[in-house]
């Protein structure tokens, strides 16, 4: 009996709620195998819930002994649960009833925010997950077309709005409540108002995952988003050019200043697969994501090529993931989703996501400012009224 056998065998144990094993996700740490009889595994998971335990305890121990083990010993090794805190410092969460909130945000425009945002949500709905998307791009709401729900209204509940489905996932966009076309010219504390609206007064189910798809930058939208919920996860989107590398630094640390955990960096338009030839070839540089992940400790979820089949998808509201998927980038969203949610689990079993430290500082009814720099060292209290350099609402 050898190492290889045992992991062959515990390729048959899947780690609750996903469809992945535990050797796939490189959860199994230490295998000792003392004779034909006794072996001892070592399993590092990254839940805290004793049913996860337990579950793989028992699944584990039935494939030891399939292999001929009558004494396992299986040492899980587990994430110590959040501790119980007050609610003075476990910060603010206007929409309880979500469970994670996914942040997705580039420093500049036009690197593929929502296109990630829409098949990676329509990704984890595959994969079981409840999953919600916000449009939180107030500028320049995408989602409903890039979802195939353009020119439909939300249907109204009492004073709250009903949100649009599709390939499983709930939306909501400003795109949907305002007239095509209209342009509104955006105050600081109406975007303030606008977000709390989107968590607050949107008939979500129990959401697993809210995915939010952010206008570009580290603006109002960004800070109040932070401020309003605990964000579980920050995904930066980026494309490979040196330029672009320059404004997703600005976008990881705007995640560090507002406490939220880095899950990590997408590098999209990486390389280019021709829909002829089937061959991938590089455009844009590939790979040059990697030192600005290290960089700021944390890492590339996926690389994800150019390939027209991933714009059409978005021009015409038909997701690359669901669509065609098995697709070579179909592939690369499912796994980086899996990897994503593996995050959430782990940040939330650690009880990492806390928004405490970001609270505004300024009255009821004054907006927070809102560089980031605000975020770090909060302002001292502004009064309405009072001039100010910057921040919303002071404009
Ligand atoms: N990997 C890709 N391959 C081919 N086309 C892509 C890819 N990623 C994004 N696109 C296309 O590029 C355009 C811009 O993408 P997208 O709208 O997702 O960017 P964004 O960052 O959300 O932009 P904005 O900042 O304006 O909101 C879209 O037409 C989209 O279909
Ligand atoms: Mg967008």
């Amino acid at each position: 009996m050898t190492e290889e056998n045992v992991l062959e065998a515990l390729k048959n144990v899947t780690y609750p709620g996903f469809t992945k094993d535990i050797v796939t996700f490189g959860f199994v740490k230490d295998i000792q195998i003392i004779d034909e009889k006794n072996i001892t595994l070592t399993i590092d998971i990254t839940s805290s819930a004793d049913e996860v335990k337990s579950q793989i305890n028992t699944e584990a121990t039935a494939q030891m002994n399939k292999l001929g083990f009558e004494h396992v010993g299986i040492n899980i090794v587990a994430p110590t649960p959040p501790k119980q805190v007050s609610n003075s410092v476990s910060g603010k969460n206007i929409a309880p009833h979500v469970k994670s909130f996914v942040m997705v945000s580039s420093g500049k425009g036009g690197v593929g925010k929502s296109t990630t945002s829409v098949n990676l949500a329509v990704a984890m709905a595959m994969q079981g997950k409840k999953v919600g998307l916000l449009d939180a791009d107030i500028y320049g709401p995408n989602i409903p077309r890039m979802m195939g729900v353009d020119g439909i209204k939300p249907e109204i509940q009492g004073n709250k709005l009903q949100p649009l489905k599709a390939y499983g996932v709930e939306i909501m966009s400003m795109g949907s409540i305002m007239e095509e076309g209209a342009a509104l010219l955006w105050r600081g504390s109406m975007i303030m108002k606008a977000i709390e609206q989107f968590l607050r007064d949107i008939l979500w189910s129990d959401l697993d995952v809210l995915v939010i798809d952010m206008p570009p930058g580290t603006g109002d939208a960004q800070l109040t988003l932070a401020q309003s919920v605990p964000v579980t996860a920050g995904i930066t989107v980026t494309t490979p050019q040196e330029v672009s590398l320059d404004d997703s630094r600005r976008s990881l640390s705007m995640f560090q200043k507002l406490h939220i955990p880095t899950a990590g960096i997408i590098e999209n338009m990486s390389g280019f697969i021709c829909p002829t030839c089937d061959t991938e070839s590089d455009i844009f540089g590939m790979g040059t994501t990697e030192a600005v992940a290290k960089e700021y400790d944390t890492e590339v979820v996926a690389r994800i090529p150019i390939e027209p089949a991933i714009r059409i998808g978005g021009d015409t509201g038909m997701p690359v993931t669901y669509h065609k998927p098995d697709s070579e980038t179909a592939k690369r969203y499912q796994e980086a989703a899996r990897n994503l949610l593996v995050f959430i689990d782990k940040v939330n079993a650690e009880g990492r996501a806390d928004n405490s430290a970001v609270q505004p500082t300024t009255p009821p009814g004054v907006s927070a400012c809102s560089t980031s720099a605000a975020a770090a060292k909060p302002a001292p209290a502004k009064t309405e009224g009072e001039s100010c350099g910057t921040g919303c609402g002071c404009h």
